[in-house]
């Protein structure tokens, strides 16, 4: 079999990467920054494959760059950087990591909750500031969780292993999605509502959806409006789904309580006043990060590209039909 000739668009864990080039001959961008986009279309000409980021937009544009290309591997469960229909008219495939970081995203999410509700960020600063002079019935109250209701946006993967720990803290659990979903109330006791009705009954409310032209602004200020001023809204899916500015004010005003974010609308930038606000915890994208969950995301990667290479369908692949036109 012949080497394929393969571009990493950013350095991902060694094990993954020991792992193509036992197979492959590859070029990896190890300068830690984003391509710009015209060095990205310069990157890819030539390339068997590309092993790309959620954070390279892969339009027709690069596509057609890398003609010749059979696979654009996604380092990531969420793929709403590459056009999809677009690779497949021209009959390259597509794959994501889907699976592996699941739980890892699920407990950020949780981290995030806790981190807002009992104001870990803030009173850690106040400490290293050389502020804590003695112990106080006032000094930084939070929220309980134990006993709470939590609100679930979306039902998929990630979000059902975020509701089934809501069990451990004795949570009434809601949940809104495209349609109900009979395992995830077999699996977490959750209630399928109405957003307006998860919005206005939860204490704390995770957003596990993807972004999708019906998700865009999915949360914005007539949404914000609905919540309890006790809320804390958590996402650690895509920035675009909330109306960030419209959150920035909510913080702002006391509309609601608390946001513990690990994604932006215009990322890697923060809206203005985002980065000013104590009750927001801000994380840049790092809900996968664990070095068993990034590592296994490079194998899946990995593994889809030779899958290709072998002529196989890759086993994550998001446009099959490419192989069956
Ligand atoms: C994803 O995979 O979509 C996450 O946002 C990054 O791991």
């Amino acid at each position: 079999m012949n080497r394929w000739n393969v571009y990493v668009t950013n350095e991902i864990p060694k094990p993954a990467l020991d792992m193509l080039e036992e197979y492959c001959n590859i070029e990896v961008n190890r300068t830690g920054e984003v391509l710009s986009k015209p060095v990205l279309l310069e990157k890819v000409k030539g390339r068997d494959a590309v092993l790309c980021l959620l954070t390279d937009p892969i339009d027709a544009e690069v596509m057609d760059a890398a003609r010749g290309a059979k696979i654009f591997a996604n380092y990531a469960v969420g793929y709403n950087n590459i056009d999809v229909s677009a690779a497949t008219e021209r009959g390259i495939l597509v794959s994501n990591t889907p699976g592996v970081l699941t739980d890892t995203t699920a407990e950020m999410a949780w981290a995030l909750l806790f981190s807002v509700a009992r104001r870990v960020v803030e009173s850690d600063k106040y400490s290293r500031m050389g502020k804590y002079k003695s112990w106080g019935p006032m000094l930084f109250l939070g929220q309980d969780v134990i006993g709470k209701t939590v609100g679930v946006i979306g039902a998929g993967r990630i979000g059902l292993s975020f509701a089934k720990r809501a069990k451990a803290f004795d949570m009434k659990v809601l949940y809104n999605s495209a349609k109900a979903n009979l395992e995830f109330e077999r699996e977490t006791g959750g209630e399928f509502v109405s957003l307006e009705t998860l919005l206005k009954e939860s204490d704390f409310v995770s957003i596990h959806t993807p972004l999708l032209p019906a998700t865009l602004h999915l949360i914005g200020e007539k949404e914000l409006d609905l919540m309890k001023e006790s809320a804390i809204l958590i996402n650690t899916s895509r920035g675009p789904v909330v109306d960030e500015a419209a959150l920035v004010k909510a913080l702002q005003t006391g509309k609601i309580w608390g946001a513990g974010l690990d994604v932006y609308e215009f990322e890697p930038e923060f809206t203005q006043g985002l980065l000013e606000l104590d009750n927001a915890v801000v994380c840049p994208h790092i809900a996968s990060a664990t070095i068993d969950t990034r590592t296994k995301m490079g194998i899946i990667a990995v593994t889809n590209i030779l899958a290709a290479m072998k002529g196989e369908l890759p086993p994550n692949c998001l446009n099959p039909e490419v192989y069956s036109s």
